[in-house]
Protein backbone atom coordinates (compact mmCIF):
# COMPACT_ATOMS: atom_id res chain seq x y z
CA UNK A 1 0.00 0.00 0.00
CA UNK A 2 1.01 3.90 -0.68
CA UNK A 3 0.34 5.90 2.24
CA UNK A 4 0.92 9.57 1.83
CA UNK A 5 1.36 10.33 5.99
CA UNK A 6 0.81 14.30 6.96
CA UNK A 7 2.85 15.71 9.95
CA UNK A 8 4.96 12.40 9.19
CA UNK A 9 8.16 14.63 11.49
CA UNK A 10 6.04 14.82 14.50
CA UNK A 11 5.20 12.25 17.14
CA UNK A 12 2.89 10.29 16.12
CA UNK A 13 2.99 10.91 12.76
CA UNK A 14 6.55 9.50 12.72
CA UNK A 15 5.45 6.40 14.48
CA UNK A 16 3.24 5.72 11.90
CA UNK A 17 5.72 6.39 9.11
CA UNK A 18 8.55 3.87 10.96
CA UNK A 19 6.21 1.47 11.84
CA UNK A 20 4.12 1.42 8.19
CA UNK A 21 7.52 1.59 6.52
CA UNK A 22 8.76 -1.92 8.38
CA UNK A 23 5.29 -3.28 7.81
CA UNK A 24 6.56 -2.95 3.95
CA UNK A 25 4.45 -0.01 2.96
CA UNK A 26 5.28 2.56 0.85
CA UNK A 27 5.56 5.81 2.96
CA UNK A 28 4.99 9.66 1.27
CA UNK A 29 5.82 11.99 4.35
CA UNK A 30 4.02 15.59 3.80
CA UNK A 31 5.26 18.10 6.60
CA UNK A 32 5.97 21.84 6.69
CA UNK A 33 8.38 21.12 9.59
CA UNK A 34 6.96 23.50 11.89
CA UNK A 35 8.86 23.86 15.53
CA UNK A 36 7.11 20.37 16.44
CA UNK A 37 8.98 18.42 13.62
CA UNK A 38 12.05 16.81 13.53
CA UNK A 39 13.57 15.06 10.51
CA UNK A 40 15.69 12.97 12.84
CA UNK A 41 12.14 11.02 14.24
CA UNK A 42 12.19 9.56 10.86
CA UNK A 43 15.99 8.44 10.59
CA UNK A 44 15.26 4.85 11.42
CA UNK A 45 13.76 4.19 8.04
CA UNK A 46 14.90 7.55 6.03
CA UNK A 47 17.30 5.37 4.03
CA UNK A 48 14.84 3.09 3.08
CA UNK A 49 13.50 2.91 -0.61
CA UNK A 50 10.10 2.86 0.45
CA UNK A 51 10.39 6.55 1.94
CA UNK A 52 9.78 9.94 0.28
CA UNK A 53 9.63 13.14 1.92
CA UNK A 54 7.90 16.22 0.53
CA UNK A 55 8.48 19.40 2.25
CA UNK A 56 4.76 20.86 2.26
CA UNK A 57 2.06 23.42 3.86
CA UNK A 58 -1.18 21.82 3.86
CA UNK A 59 -2.28 25.37 3.30
CA UNK A 60 -0.86 25.59 0.00
CA UNK A 61 -3.55 23.22 -2.31
CA UNK A 62 -1.45 23.77 -5.78
CA UNK A 63 1.64 22.29 -3.73
CA UNK A 64 -0.94 19.74 -2.72
CA UNK A 65 -2.51 18.76 -6.01
CA UNK A 66 1.48 17.93 -7.32
CA UNK A 67 2.20 15.71 -4.73
CA UNK A 68 -0.66 13.82 -4.97
CA UNK A 69 0.04 13.69 -8.96
CA UNK A 70 3.02 12.43 -8.22
CA UNK A 71 3.31 9.87 -6.00
CA UNK A 72 -0.77 8.55 -6.92
CA UNK A 73 -1.19 7.56 -2.98
CA UNK A 74 -3.64 4.27 -2.50
CA UNK A 75 -4.58 5.76 1.25
CA UNK A 76 -4.21 9.26 3.15
CA UNK A 77 -3.44 9.34 7.07
CA UNK A 78 -4.12 13.16 8.09
CA UNK A 79 -2.06 13.69 11.15
CA UNK A 80 -0.75 17.23 10.47
CA UNK A 81 -2.24 19.59 12.59
CA UNK A 82 -1.10 22.69 15.58
CA UNK A 83 -1.20 20.26 18.53
CA UNK A 84 -0.31 21.80 21.76
CA UNK A 85 -3.45 23.46 23.43
CA UNK A 86 -1.45 26.16 25.69
CA UNK A 87 -0.06 27.15 22.49
CA UNK A 88 -3.63 27.46 21.27
CA UNK A 89 -4.61 29.73 23.87
CA UNK A 90 -1.52 32.25 23.00
CA UNK A 91 -2.17 31.87 19.31
CA UNK A 92 -5.37 30.39 18.23
CA UNK A 93 -5.27 31.75 14.27
CA UNK A 94 -2.45 28.95 13.51
CA UNK A 95 -4.84 26.36 14.82
CA UNK A 96 -7.94 27.51 12.48
CA UNK A 97 -5.49 28.27 9.11
CA UNK A 98 -3.70 24.38 9.85
CA UNK A 99 -6.33 22.12 11.24
CA UNK A 100 -9.54 23.47 9.90
CA UNK A 101 -8.36 25.74 6.31
CA UNK A 102 -5.38 23.13 6.02
CA UNK A 103 -7.65 19.41 6.73
CA UNK A 104 -10.07 21.71 4.25
CA UNK A 105 -7.28 21.44 1.44
CA UNK A 106 -6.62 18.12 2.37
CA UNK A 107 -9.98 17.21 1.72
CA UNK A 108 -10.20 18.72 -0.95
CA UNK A 109 -6.79 17.64 -2.84
CA UNK A 110 -7.67 14.27 -1.85
CA UNK A 111 -11.36 14.95 -3.84
CA UNK A 112 -9.99 16.21 -6.91
CA UNK A 113 -7.48 13.08 -7.46
CA UNK A 114 -9.80 10.47 -6.02
CA UNK A 115 -12.13 12.10 -8.47
CA UNK A 116 -9.68 11.87 -11.55
CA UNK A 117 -9.02 7.68 -10.46
CA UNK A 118 -12.11 7.02 -11.30
CA UNK A 119 -13.26 7.24 -7.59
CA UNK A 120 -12.02 3.81 -6.09
CA UNK A 121 -14.05 2.67 -3.25
CA UNK A 122 -10.88 1.23 -2.16
CA UNK A 123 -9.05 4.72 -0.98
CA UNK A 124 -9.34 5.79 2.25
CA UNK A 125 -9.08 9.18 3.66
CA UNK A 126 -8.15 8.65 7.05
CA UNK A 127 -8.13 11.76 9.74
CA UNK A 128 -6.82 11.70 12.87
CA UNK A 129 -7.76 13.32 15.92
CA UNK A 130 -8.42 13.60 19.34
CA UNK A 131 -11.06 12.72 22.42
CA UNK A 132 -10.32 16.17 23.40
CA UNK A 133 -13.36 17.44 20.74
CA UNK A 134 -15.55 15.40 22.98
CA UNK A 135 -15.01 18.14 25.94
CA UNK A 136 -14.96 17.21 29.24
CA UNK A 137 -16.26 14.28 31.64
CA UNK A 138 -17.18 14.06 35.30
CA UNK A 139 -15.89 11.23 37.68
CA UNK A 140 -17.47 8.97 36.01
CA UNK A 141 -18.95 7.63 32.31
CA UNK A 142 -16.64 7.31 29.20
CA UNK A 143 -16.21 8.69 25.48
CA UNK A 144 -18.09 6.69 22.87
CA UNK A 145 -18.36 6.98 19.03
CA UNK A 146 -21.49 8.46 19.62
CA UNK A 147 -20.80 11.14 22.10
CA UNK A 148 -21.69 15.00 21.01
CA UNK A 149 -19.02 17.63 20.41
CA UNK A 150 -17.98 19.89 23.34
CA UNK A 151 -14.57 21.13 22.40
CA UNK A 152 -13.34 23.75 25.35
CA UNK A 153 -9.84 25.11 24.02
CA UNK A 154 -9.20 26.92 20.59
CA UNK A 155 -7.36 23.55 20.02
CA UNK A 156 -9.89 20.86 20.39
CA UNK A 157 -12.35 23.56 18.30
CA UNK A 158 -10.45 22.95 15.85
CA UNK A 159 -9.84 19.57 15.49
CA UNK A 160 -13.53 19.32 16.19
CA UNK A 161 -14.13 21.68 13.55
CA UNK A 162 -11.87 19.32 10.56
CA UNK A 163 -13.58 16.56 12.11
CA UNK A 164 -17.15 17.45 10.90
CA UNK A 165 -15.60 18.72 7.64
CA UNK A 166 -14.25 14.88 6.83
CA UNK A 167 -17.75 13.63 7.88
CA UNK A 168 -19.53 16.16 5.15
CA UNK A 169 -17.15 14.95 2.11
CA UNK A 170 -18.45 11.56 2.83
CA UNK A 171 -22.01 12.46 3.29
CA UNK A 172 -21.98 15.18 0.28
CA UNK A 173 -18.83 13.91 -2.30
CA UNK A 174 -18.95 9.97 -1.20
CA UNK A 175 -15.55 10.36 -0.65
CA UNK A 176 -14.32 7.12 1.31
CA UNK A 177 -13.18 8.23 4.75
CA UNK A 178 -12.44 6.85 8.14
CA UNK A 179 -12.05 8.87 11.16
CA UNK A 180 -10.07 7.77 14.63
CA UNK A 181 -10.46 10.07 17.91
CA UNK A 182 -7.56 8.82 20.61
CA UNK A 183 -6.69 10.07 24.16
CA UNK A 184 -3.00 11.32 25.36
CA UNK A 185 -0.15 9.55 23.39
CA UNK A 186 3.32 9.48 25.22
CA UNK A 187 6.02 7.39 23.99
CA UNK A 188 9.71 7.86 22.56
CA UNK A 189 10.12 10.94 19.87
CA UNK A 190 7.56 13.49 22.12
CA UNK A 191 8.39 16.97 21.64
CA UNK A 192 10.03 18.50 24.74
CA UNK A 193 7.02 20.63 25.59
CA UNK A 194 4.49 18.07 26.33
CA UNK A 195 3.95 16.64 30.36
CA UNK A 196 5.78 13.48 29.74
CA UNK A 197 8.84 14.49 28.59
CA UNK A 198 8.56 17.80 30.84
CA UNK A 199 8.85 15.51 33.46
CA UNK A 200 11.32 13.05 32.46
CA UNK A 201 13.69 15.94 31.10
CA UNK A 202 13.08 18.43 34.32
CA UNK A 203 13.87 15.77 37.01
CA UNK A 204 17.54 15.21 34.99
CA UNK A 205 18.20 18.14 35.34
CA UNK A 206 16.67 19.35 38.80
CA UNK A 207 14.33 21.65 37.80
CA UNK A 208 11.42 22.10 39.04
CA UNK A 209 8.05 19.86 37.57
CA UNK A 210 5.28 22.13 36.96
CA UNK A 211 1.87 20.09 37.70
CA UNK A 212 -1.19 22.28 36.54
CA UNK A 213 -4.00 23.02 39.51
CA UNK A 214 -4.64 20.58 41.51
CA UNK A 215 -2.92 17.25 39.69
CA UNK A 216 -6.22 15.88 39.57
CA UNK A 217 -6.87 16.34 36.10
CA UNK A 218 -7.68 13.03 34.50
CA UNK A 219 -6.33 11.59 31.16
CA UNK A 220 -6.28 8.18 29.33
CA UNK A 221 -2.52 7.18 28.12
CA UNK A 222 -1.92 5.61 25.76
CA UNK A 223 1.60 4.91 24.24
CA UNK A 224 2.77 6.42 21.17
CA UNK A 225 4.05 2.49 19.18
CA UNK A 226 0.30 1.09 20.35
CA UNK A 227 -1.62 3.91 18.31
CA UNK A 228 0.37 3.38 15.30
CA UNK A 229 -0.53 0.05 15.17
CA UNK A 230 -4.54 0.70 15.63
CA UNK A 231 -4.31 3.68 12.69
CA UNK A 232 -2.52 1.23 10.36
CA UNK A 233 -5.61 -1.00 11.25
CA UNK A 234 -8.12 1.34 10.85
CA UNK A 235 -7.09 2.65 7.37
CA UNK A 236 -6.94 -1.05 6.21
CA UNK A 237 -10.07 -2.87 8.07
CA UNK A 238 -12.22 0.06 9.27
CA UNK A 239 -15.56 0.60 7.67
CA UNK A 240 -16.16 3.96 5.43
CA UNK A 241 -17.44 6.72 7.08
CA UNK A 242 -17.10 5.34 10.70
CA UNK A 243 -15.15 6.43 13.27
CA UNK A 244 -13.35 4.72 16.11
CA UNK A 245 -12.31 5.97 19.74
CA UNK A 246 -8.89 4.61 20.59
CA UNK A 247 -7.59 4.83 24.28
CA UNK A 248 -5.08 3.40 26.17
CA UNK A 249 -7.13 1.47 28.72
CA UNK A 250 -5.21 3.51 31.48
CA UNK A 251 -6.80 6.07 33.19
CA UNK A 252 -4.52 8.14 35.75
CA UNK A 253 -4.23 11.66 37.38
CA UNK A 254 -1.37 14.02 36.20
CA UNK A 255 -0.29 14.25 39.62
CA UNK A 256 -0.03 10.03 40.18
CA UNK A 257 1.41 10.24 36.54
CA UNK A 258 3.78 12.58 37.65
CA UNK A 259 4.67 10.55 40.24
CA UNK A 260 5.48 7.33 38.64
CA UNK A 261 7.43 9.12 36.15
CA UNK A 262 9.37 10.36 38.84
CA UNK A 263 9.52 6.60 40.57
CA UNK A 264 10.90 4.92 37.23
CA UNK A 265 13.64 8.16 37.63
CA UNK A 266 14.81 7.33 41.32
CA UNK A 267 15.28 3.84 39.92
CA UNK A 268 16.94 4.81 36.47
CA UNK A 269 19.08 7.35 37.33
CA UNK A 270 19.72 7.62 41.16
CA UNK A 271 21.48 10.93 41.00
CA UNK A 272 18.51 13.51 42.97
CA UNK A 273 16.40 10.94 44.10
CA UNK A 274 13.83 11.46 45.04
CA UNK A 275 12.56 13.16 42.12
CA UNK A 276 9.41 13.43 43.62
CA UNK A 277 10.82 16.35 45.57
CA UNK A 278 10.94 18.83 42.61
CA UNK A 279 7.02 18.54 41.99
CA UNK A 280 4.99 22.02 42.20
CA UNK A 281 1.82 23.21 41.59
CA UNK A 282 1.72 25.94 38.99
CA UNK A 283 -1.60 28.02 38.28
CA UNK A 284 -3.94 26.29 36.35
CA UNK A 285 -4.56 26.22 32.51
CA UNK A 286 -7.69 28.39 32.00
CA UNK A 287 -10.55 25.60 30.70
CA UNK A 288 -8.77 22.79 31.39
CA UNK A 289 -10.52 19.68 30.96
CA UNK A 290 -11.11 18.03 33.75
CA UNK A 291 -11.20 14.62 32.57
CA UNK A 292 -11.20 12.33 29.90
CA UNK A 293 -11.80 8.77 29.43
CA UNK A 294 -12.35 6.47 26.13
CA UNK A 295 -14.49 3.26 25.45
CA UNK A 296 -12.23 1.71 23.34
CA UNK A 297 -15.55 -1.10 22.38
CA UNK A 298 -16.10 -0.61 18.34
CA UNK A 299 -12.38 -0.92 17.83
CA UNK A 300 -11.88 -3.63 19.97
CA UNK A 301 -15.00 -5.53 19.21
CA UNK A 302 -14.94 -4.84 14.94
CA UNK A 303 -11.41 -4.97 14.51
CA UNK A 304 -9.85 -7.09 17.55
CA UNK A 305 -7.61 -4.34 18.46
CA UNK A 306 -6.18 -3.30 22.09
CA UNK A 307 -2.89 -1.58 23.56
CA UNK A 308 -0.28 -4.01 23.71
CA UNK A 309 1.67 -2.25 26.98
CA UNK A 310 0.37 -1.39 30.44
CA UNK A 311 1.11 2.49 31.50
CA UNK A 312 3.95 1.06 34.04
CA UNK A 313 5.67 -0.79 30.76
CA UNK A 314 4.97 2.59 28.62
CA UNK A 315 6.64 5.08 31.16
CA UNK A 316 9.50 2.54 32.06
CA UNK A 317 10.50 2.48 28.45
CA UNK A 318 9.68 5.92 27.68
CA UNK A 319 12.02 7.16 30.65
CA UNK A 320 15.04 4.90 28.98
CA UNK A 321 14.74 6.21 25.78
CA UNK A 322 15.19 9.91 27.05
CA UNK A 323 17.76 9.09 29.23
CA UNK A 324 20.05 7.23 26.14
CA UNK A 325 19.04 9.64 23.31
CA UNK A 326 19.74 12.95 24.86
CA UNK A 327 21.41 13.73 21.02
CA UNK A 328 17.41 13.77 20.04
CA UNK A 329 16.34 15.97 22.88
CA UNK A 330 18.85 18.20 23.37
CA UNK A 331 18.68 20.61 20.42
CA UNK A 332 15.17 20.88 20.64
CA UNK A 333 15.23 22.48 24.54
CA UNK A 334 16.47 25.70 22.53
CA UNK A 335 13.24 25.77 19.92
CA UNK A 336 10.85 29.12 20.23
CA UNK A 337 8.72 28.68 23.69
CA UNK A 338 10.24 25.26 25.67
CA UNK A 339 10.62 25.31 28.61
CA UNK A 340 8.38 28.43 29.11
CA UNK A 341 5.27 28.39 30.53
CA UNK A 342 2.62 29.12 27.76
CA UNK A 343 -1.66 29.54 27.98
CA UNK A 344 -1.89 31.03 30.51
CA UNK A 345 -4.74 33.45 28.86
N1 LIG B 1 -0.37 13.97 20.96
C1 LIG B 1 -1.50 13.39 21.34
O1 LIG B 1 -1.60 12.93 22.49
C2 LIG B 1 -2.66 13.24 20.38
C3 LIG B 1 -3.76 12.49 20.77
C4 LIG B 1 -4.80 12.29 19.86
C5 LIG B 1 -4.71 12.84 18.61
N2 LIG B 1 -3.66 13.59 18.23
C6 LIG B 1 -3.62 14.13 16.86
O2 LIG B 1 -2.59 13.42 16.17
C7 LIG B 1 -1.97 14.27 15.21
C8 LIG B 1 -0.48 14.31 15.44
O3 LIG B 1 -0.22 14.79 16.77
P1 LIG B 1 1.27 14.92 17.30
O4 LIG B 1 1.21 14.92 18.77
O5 LIG B 1 2.14 13.96 16.60
O6 LIG B 1 1.63 16.40 16.81
P2 LIG B 1 3.04 17.08 16.59
O7 LIG B 1 2.84 18.52 16.95
O8 LIG B 1 4.12 16.32 17.25
O9 LIG B 1 3.30 16.97 15.02
C9 LIG B 1 2.55 17.67 14.06
C10 LIG B 1 3.31 17.64 12.74
O10 LIG B 1 2.49 18.32 11.78
C11 LIG B 1 3.32 19.19 11.03
N3 LIG B 1 2.54 20.35 10.60
C12 LIG B 1 1.99 21.31 11.39
N4 LIG B 1 1.39 22.24 10.63
C13 LIG B 1 1.55 21.85 9.33
C14 LIG B 1 1.14 22.39 8.08
N5 LIG B 1 0.48 23.55 8.01
N6 LIG B 1 1.45 21.71 6.95
C15 LIG B 1 2.15 20.53 7.02
N7 LIG B 1 2.58 20.00 8.17
C16 LIG B 1 2.28 20.65 9.32
C17 LIG B 1 4.43 19.60 11.99
O11 LIG B 1 5.58 20.07 11.29
C18 LIG B 1 4.66 18.34 12.79
O12 LIG B 1 5.65 17.53 12.18
C19 LIG B 1 -2.65 15.63 15.35
O13 LIG B 1 -3.62 15.74 14.35
C20 LIG B 1 -3.26 15.59 16.73
O14 LIG B 1 -4.40 16.41 16.79
C21 LIG B 1 -2.62 13.80 19.10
Amino acid sequence: MKILVTGGAGFIGSAVVRLAVRRGHQVVNLDALTYAANLDNVAPVSDSELYRFEQADIRDRPTLDRIFARHRPDVVMHLAAESHVDRSIDGPAAFIETNVMGSFNMLEAARAYWTDQGRPQDFRFHHISTDEVFGSLGKTGQFTETTPYDPRSPYSASKAGSDHLVRAWHETYGLPVVLTNCSNNYGPYHFPEKLVPVVILNALAGRQIPVYGDGGNVRDWLYVEDHADALLLVVEKGRVGRSYNIGGENEATNIDLVRTICAHMDDLHPQGAPHDRLIAFVPDRPGHDRRYAIDPARIRDELGWRPSVTVEQGLRRTVEWYLDNRDWWQPLLARDGVGKRLGTG
